[in-house]
């Protein structure tokens, strides 16, 4: 036993104070396991979304996918700890929000540009994480076919503040330059930032990117090299929304990623026969109990279980027993009332999936163990 017990038992002790005709007292209790479990979940509290009707706080249809799939059939041969997706080891998904300003309608480096700040708040992965990959995309909306045809982009890592009129190439490194063609379907560029954003996490080493978009009125072929007499004005205000950056986050946390595969959900199906004797009991939670719908964004609620019943002498062999649970049990039978019988107490747990926005209002998939009782034992 760990010393704060299993995320499911946690949730499981806060749906029960906090559903059960309990007395006031007992739901300030029930605020300290549920810390407990959000901070297994790398949260600080429980998150207060800004309001899902804002734009551009929908959910990536790439980690809906993702969750669907961890979901799906073949959840039980996947590895929890891979991402298949994108190769790499991890059991945390993020995707960052592009916290940057517009800096101006031009920028002091190329009068015809729109500029605009990226910042990725890295601190939101944990200090334990091991980032396996940050990689920045950046959408382009087909409305801005009513301005230009195509965007000469670039893209800027800063490298320290500069002040206002000091030359403004000399505070940034270019990472990334080229012409991208507006089609009628939203177009992506997606750049590997791993190393970067590595750098990022230590305490006052991000400064951020720096986007440069300049408006192409003409096939991208033809225009390169390009020059600043073929652009068109681009109004900033319009295109503001009309360019979205997120930084996609892969990270591990090595303490919940044990080695080896899912086991299969036995426990999802498990038989309703009535017995008294210790054994796995059907037990639903539905985060809108808890109060935990409007951050948790999938699923809705998931069979949790949990195990009750007796472990009686003598102790058959369904019933998992320790050699110890055997002895105890024997003991116990000799002398109820000084040994109590061994605890009915979950031996196999299995992980599910979580979509859900952090403090900071990204999205997270994030495979999570220890959340579904499997089978139970005498221990
Ligand atoms: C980044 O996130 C951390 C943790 O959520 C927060 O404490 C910090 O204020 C944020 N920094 C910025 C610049 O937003
Ligand atoms: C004991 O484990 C077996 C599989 O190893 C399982 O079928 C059985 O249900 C378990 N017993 C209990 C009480 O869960």
């Amino acid at each position: 036993m760990r010393p704060h017990g299993t995320p499911v038992a946690l949730l499981a002790a806060a749906c029960l104070l906090l559903l059960g005709s309990c007395a006031l007292s007992r739901v300030e209790e029930a605020k300290s396991p549920e810390r407990l479990f959000l901070g297994s979940l790398g949260l600080s509290g429980r998150p207060r979304p800004a309001g899902s009707q804002q734009p551009g706080r929908h959910v990536p249809s790439a980690l809906w996918r993702m969750f669907r799939r961890s979901e799906g059939d073949h959840a039980e041969e996947s590895d929890p700890c891979t991402v298949s997706e994108y190769g790499v080891r991890g059991n945390i998904i993020r995707y960052v929000q592009d916290q940057g300003r517009l800096v101006s309608g031009w920028s002091s480096s190329c009068r015809a540009c729109l500029e605009k700040q990226l910042y990725f708040n890295m601190s939101v992965l944990q200090p334990v994480e091991l980032l396996s990959l940050a990689q920045l995309e950046i959408t382009f909306h087909w409305k801005l076919l009513q301005g230009p045809r195509a965007l000469s982009v670039s893209l800027y890592q800063v490298i320290r503040a500069t002040l206002r009129g000091a030359d403004p190439q000399a505070g940034r490194r270019l990472l990334l330059s080229q012409s991208v063609r507006l089609q009628h379907e939203p177009t992506s560029v997606a750049v590997d930032l791993t190393a970067l954003a590595e750098g990022w996490r230590k305490p006052g080493r991000n400064y951020g990117l720096l986007l440069e978009l300049l408006p192409l009125d003409a096939e991208p072929e033809e225009l390169l090299p390009f020059h600043p007499g073929n652009s068109l004005p681009l109004e900033p205000a319009s295109a503001l929304p009309l360019v979205q950056a997120s930084l996609v986050a892969v990270s591990l946390n090595p303490h919940q990623c044990r080695s080896g595969r899912r086991r299969r959900r036995s426990a999802v199906h498990l038989p309703v026969t009535p017995s008294n004797v210790c054994k796995a009991r059907r037990l639903y939670i539905d985060f809108k109990d808890v109060g935990w719908q409007d951050w948790i964004i999938a699923p809705q609620g998931y069979m949790a279980n949990y195990c009750h019943g007796e472990c009686p002498f003598p102790l058959s062999e369904s019933l998992n027993g320790t050699n110890h649970a055997i002895l105890q049990t024997l003991v116990h039978s000799l002398d109820p009332h000084g040994t109590p019988q061994p605890c009915c107490v979950p031996i196999h747990l299995s992980p599910i999936s979580m979509l859900y926005y952090d403090n900071n209002d990204n999205v997270v998939l994030r495979h999570y163990q220890d959340m579904v009782v499997d089978e139970c034992g005498c221990r």
